[in-house]
């Protein structure tokens, strides 16, 4: 039996299955309810799923229902059987694989809205930052620029940040890097060798998904429910993993926007220290705390071990292409080491700019999270008017709603038919680890609300045209090989 194979518990399949009282033989039922978790990638193909008889109680059916229900989805191509590797879930051929190639921004026409990318334009008060740098460069002319570690300035600023959010840290534990991707591209060249296995949440930041596999690390999806983490089931995971690393996204989860409660933390990091797993954090979103609330430790306070990630671009601007590594005590001197094979450092003036606005405002501004309320709400409402069968939740922070489209309705079918309305949006299959994930959208709401409403009409007239088949089938039109999806 391959003992690091992803698993998934009987209490949580049972939970998944849900109640199973209906007309269709119960066999049916529980077919077809495993199926689609499946299909949507709650169960992420390459899990194995319990034994027979370990579902019967939490399921409270007979094992011949079982069985039966077993042998359905080895016949529909879900489910493959092999001695010795119990039974894993597969995709049948032709489903959906992880879709590949979102929407590049840059390829927008007039009258597009672009909805790919969960960033926002420049708060005000970039230009002034500009000039104070520019003010302060002639400090640096008379050095070479090569700043592999970063502005000691800024340096000190972002431990300043991590010290706020009350975890002890120091200037010397900061690598600046050019944006959180660059970053997580230096921690995974200082930390894995192809083949290392790696933990990664499913749905994820795409392109962490890439970066890994490109890597060549094997890896074992660590599923986020709509509503944050099973942490039982996160436990299971990481121990049968026994990962050389997890790269986890505890802010304001993108795409689901769920943000993880400390008690989680400190769990997890336990798990994570006693399966000799490195937990590799991104903070990108952290500072999109839109309705504030009990504050939340950084993951590192629970686990000193954890390589942290962060980034300019959602508090501030992603035009500075600025941001972080914050190492665990020590260890900064390999992810220099790792740095230096990609590149010698960022531009000094961003990072000048960048400790300007800090030194005014850490985070987001009040400004900015005024405007991110509002388009939230535009969103909202207008998915409710507009979409109603849509369901979602609000998160506490973040820039997207992550939707659950009603049964029937693919995301990528509606994603295609969105783009002949003038609205471009990344389907569920694009934030999914192995494939899957066809019943969710991801919604960013970082345009104006007048703009935010518009895109749900519009979003509307394409779910009416994919339900009376007036859409192209969207499969064969998705697939953009390298346009990326950005953020
Ligand atoms: C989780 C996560 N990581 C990284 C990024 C990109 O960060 P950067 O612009 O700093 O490279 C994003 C942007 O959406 C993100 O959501």
């Amino acid at each position: 039996m391959n003992a690091s194979a992803p698993t998934v518990s009987a209490a949580r399949t049972a939970r998944l299955v849900g109640d199973l009282a209906t007309s269709r033989p119960t066999y049916r039922a529980l077919a077809d309810a495993l199926r689609l978790a499946v299909a949507d990638g709650r169960i992420p193909a390459g899990t194995r799923l319990p034994s027979e008889r370990d579902l019967t109680g939490p399921l409270g059916v007979s094992r011949t229902t079982v069985t039966r229900a077993y042998d359905v989805l080895r016949e529909t191509g879900y489910l493959t059987s092999r001695r010795g590797s119990g039974s894993v879930a597969t995709l049948p051929a032709g489903t959906l694989r992880r879709g590949t190639g979102g929407l590049f921004p840059a390829d927008v026409a007039d009258g597009v809205i672009d909805l790919t990318c969960a960033a926002t334009r420049a708060p005000a008060g970039v230009v002034e930052a500009y000039e104070r740098a520019v003010a302060r460069l002639p400090a640096y002319l008379c050095g070479a620029g090569y700043l592999t570690h970063g502005v000691p300035d800024l340096r000190e600023a972002i431990a300043q940040r991590y010290r706020d959010r009350g975890l002890p840290t120091s200037a010397d534990d900061v690598l600046v890097t050019s944006g959180a991707v660059a970053g997580l591209g230096v921690v995974v060249r200082a930390l894995l060798r192809p083949g290392d296995r790696v933990v990664v949440e499913d749905p994820s930041y795409p392109n962490t998904v890439d970066a890994l596999r490109a890597a060549g690390a094997r890896l074992r999806p660590l599923v986020v429910d709509p509503d944050g983490w099973d942490v039982e089931e996160a436990e299971r995971t990481l121990t049968a993993a026994a990962g050389r690393a997890a790269v986890l996204i505890p802010d304001f989860h993108n795409p689901t926007g769920a943000l993880m409660p400390d008690e989680q933390r400190a769990r997890l990091a336990h798990r994570l220290r006693t399966t000799g797993t490195t937990p590799v954090v991104d903070e990108s979103i952290v500072e999109v705390d839109l309705d504030g609330g009990a504050a939340v430790l950084p993951f590192a306070a629970h686990a000193p071990e954890a390589v942290s990630i962060g980034s300019s671009s959602k508090s501030h601007w992603g035009g500075l292409r600025t941001g972080w590594v914050r190492a665990p005590r020590g260890a900064l001197r390999s992810l220099v080491e790792a740095r230096v094979s990609g590149d010698l450092g960022a531009p000094v003036l961003e990072q000048l700019v960048l400790a300007e606005l800090m030194q005014r405002s850490p985070g987001l501004t009040a400004e900015r999270r005024t405007d991110l309320v509002a388009s939230r709400t535009a969103l909202a409402e207008a998915l409710a008017a507009e979409l109603p069968d849509v369901r979602f939740r609000v998160p506490r922070g973040g820039l997207s709603l992550w939707c659950e489209l009603p049964v029937g309705l693919s995301s990528t079918a509606l994603t295609a038919a969105a783009e002949d309305e003038g609205l471009l949006v990344a389907a569920g299959p694009r934030f999914a680890v192995e494939g899957g994930l066809d019943r969710w959208l991801r919604l960013p709401h970082p345009l104006p609300p007048a703009t935010m409403t518009e895109a749900v009409r519009r979003l509307a007239r394409a779910a009416e045209r994919v339900r009376s088949g007036r859409a192209a089938p969207g499969p064969a039109r998705v697939a953009r090989p390298g346009r990326p999806l950005v953020a």
